[in-house]
């Protein structure tokens, strides 16, 4: 039975799959121009049709002008759907292939309204011309599959030692979600999702840095692209910014130290975990200050989330 965990963020789409396949890209929509403009012959790469109108996604949607707004919230459960389809394709699966999914929900949507309305998302998509077909879907708050992760094995046993005082920390691009768990059971009022806190406060800064240097101006894309490869090319020229990464990397530890520790002091100081996840804990673990022996950090953290949602199905199987 193929199984899948997927994670949509607002910066890219993770996901595994019960073979070990993994794959991710960036959660970018933008929909077919039409009309004079028009040469799609429908075959292209990362083209299809959803609900109805035609849109390309992914990285082929980067380079074509202005992309949906990943954002809102709604842009990101209108297009579950269809990010789904993708992730499936992109591994290799047809629809039919994979008949159990699991999906993050953001923690500020995590009620019981939220869910339904995206599992009937879910059930209603039609993508080129075909529903999911899922036989059961389960839906996780982002942050909780960090946890799960933690939790359990890849086979869905409960890892010795793990259900213990745990803060999570997941830093993504545009959110930072943390989540509180007492004896390893999240607890839903002592978590919180701080907008804006994720890696594009670094990137809206390195943007800056640039302008200041060369003049000229880069999108919220093209600085991810930079923070990962240590440079931008312009004009056909290399231009190093390593040195500026480090600094505004440094400053936006710092910042999100002590933003933390307003709010979770005591989290911090006494839990006996703190789990640094999301593709921000790459970039951010390193400037923790050495004396928290607390904090880890899961292999390949971005794809935490994705990990710990795939897990749940594996538990539920043990105990059906
Ligand atoms: N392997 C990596 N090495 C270095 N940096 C990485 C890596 N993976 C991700 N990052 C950085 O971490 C950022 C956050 O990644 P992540 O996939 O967790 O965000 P997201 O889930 O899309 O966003 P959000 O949680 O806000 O919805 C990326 O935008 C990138 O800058
Ligand atoms: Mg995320």
């Amino acid at each position: 039975m193929l199984k899948a965990g997927i994670d949509i963020g607002f910066g890219d789409v993770k996901a595994v799959f019960s073979d070990n396949r993994k794959i991710k890209f960036p959660t970018a929509i933008v929909r077919d121009p039409g009309g004079a403009f028009n040469v799609s012959t429908g075959k292209e790469e990362g083209f299809h049709n959803y609900n109805g109108s035609n849109y390309y996604v992914g990285k082929t949607a980067l380079h074509m002008g202005q992309t949906y707004s990943t954002r809102s919230m709604e842009f990101m459960e209108n297009f579950t759907p269809l990010l789904v389809h993708v992730a499936l394709e992109k591994a290799g699966f047809i629809n039919s292939e994979v008949k159990h999914l699991s999906i993050g929900l953001q923690l500020g949507k995590s009620n019981a309204v939220g869910k339904a309305f995206l599992l009937k998302k879910i059930e209603e998509g039609v993508v080129d011309g075909k529903k999911l077909g899922f036989e059961h879907v389960e839906v996780i708050p982002q942050g909780v599959g960090i946890l799960l992760d933690s939790r359990f094995n890849w086979q869905g046993q409960e890892l010795v030692g793990a259900g213990i005082n745990t803060l999570v920390v997941d830093i993504g691009f545009n959110t930072v979600d943390v989540l509180v768990a007492i004896d390893g059971q999240p607890k839903k009022g002592r978590s919180e999702m701080l907008e804006r806190s994720g890696i594009s406060w670094i990137c809206e800064r390195l943007i800056a840095r640039v302008k200041e240097r060369t003049g000229s101006g880069l999108t919220e894309q093209q600085a991810k692209n930079a923070l990962l490869n240590g440079y931008v090319e312009m004009y056909g020229k290399k231009i190093d910014l390593g040195l500026d990464i480090k600094e505004i990397s440094n400053g936006y530890a710092e910042w999100l130290h002590s933003e933390l520790r307003s709010r979770w002091e005591e989290q911090m100081a006494q839990f006996p975990r703190i789990i640094l996840a999301g593709g921000g804990a790459h970039i951010v673990k390193p400037y923790m200050p050495h004396y928290m022996q607390n904090i880890i950090t899961p292999a390949e953290p971005e794809f935490a989330n994705a990990r710990g949602f795939f897990k749940w199905l594996q538990v539920q199987k043990k105990a059906a």
